[in-house]
C-alpha cells in the first residue's frame, strides 16, 4: 500500500534514509516537509512496515525527485517502480519536467530511471563528497 506518511513514520523514514545518506535526518527535515505544500512524500507499506519511500519537490510544472529508497530486503519487487508511478499520478496535469540527481555509478537506480524515460542531461563532476560524479537526469512530459 502506498500512502502519505505522518509524524509517527518519521523515525522509520530516517532509518531507511540513513542507508543511502549518513546525514539523511539532518539533510531532509521530514517534519518540516510534512507541512510544506511543495514537498511530496509517499511511503510503501507492507504488513504495517514502511519498506520504501519517495520524496520530491513539486513546483507544479517541474518536479525534482530528492530521494528514493527501498529496504534492501524488499528490492527487485517493483516497489520503487510503484512509488514513481504513484508520484507521477499525483503530479499536476501541467507538469512539464521531472528531474533528479543520481550517482553516476548507481547502476540499479539508473536502470530504473531509464525505464521511465529519464535521460542524462548533464554530468556534475565530483559532485559528491567522496568524488563521485552525479548525473542530472530529466524526463519531459508527453
Ligand atoms: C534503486 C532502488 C530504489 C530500486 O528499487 P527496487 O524496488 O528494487 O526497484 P524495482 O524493483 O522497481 O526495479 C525496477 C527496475 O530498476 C532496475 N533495477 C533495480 N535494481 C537493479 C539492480 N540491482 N541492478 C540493475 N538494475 C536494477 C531494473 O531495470 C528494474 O527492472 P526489472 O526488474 O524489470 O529488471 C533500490 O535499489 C534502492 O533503494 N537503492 C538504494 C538507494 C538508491 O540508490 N536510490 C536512488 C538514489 S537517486
Amino acid at each position: 500500500m502506498i500512502r502519505e506518511p505522518n509524524v509517527l513514520d518519521i523515525p522509520r523514514i530516517n532509518e531507511l534514509g540513513s542507508l543511502l545518506e549518513e546525514n539523511f535526518a539532518k539533510v531532509y527535515s521530514i517534519n518540516e516537509m510534512l507541512e510544506d505544500k511543495y514537498s511530496k512524500i509517499y511511503v510503501y507499506e507492507i504488513d504495517d512496515m514502511i519498506v520504501g519511500f519517495i520524496i520530491a519537490t513539486d513546483l507544479v510544472e517541474t518536479c525534482d525527485i530528492l530521494s528514493l529508497i527501498v529496504d534492501p530486503e524488499y528490492r527487485k519487487r517493483k516497489i520503487a517502480t510503484n512509488l514513481i508511478d504513484y508520484l507521477i499520478s499525483e503530479l499536476d496535469e501541467n507538469l512539464k519536467l521531472i528531474t533528479l540527481e543520481v550517482r553516476a555509478n548507481n547502476t540499479a537506480a539508473i536502470h530504473l530511471y531509464d525505464k521511465f524515460g529519464f535521460e542524462v542531461v548533464n554530468v556534475r563532476k565530483k559532485y559528491y563528497a567522496n568524488g563521485d560524479d552525479a548525473y542530472l537526469m530529466a524526463r519531459e512530459s508527453e
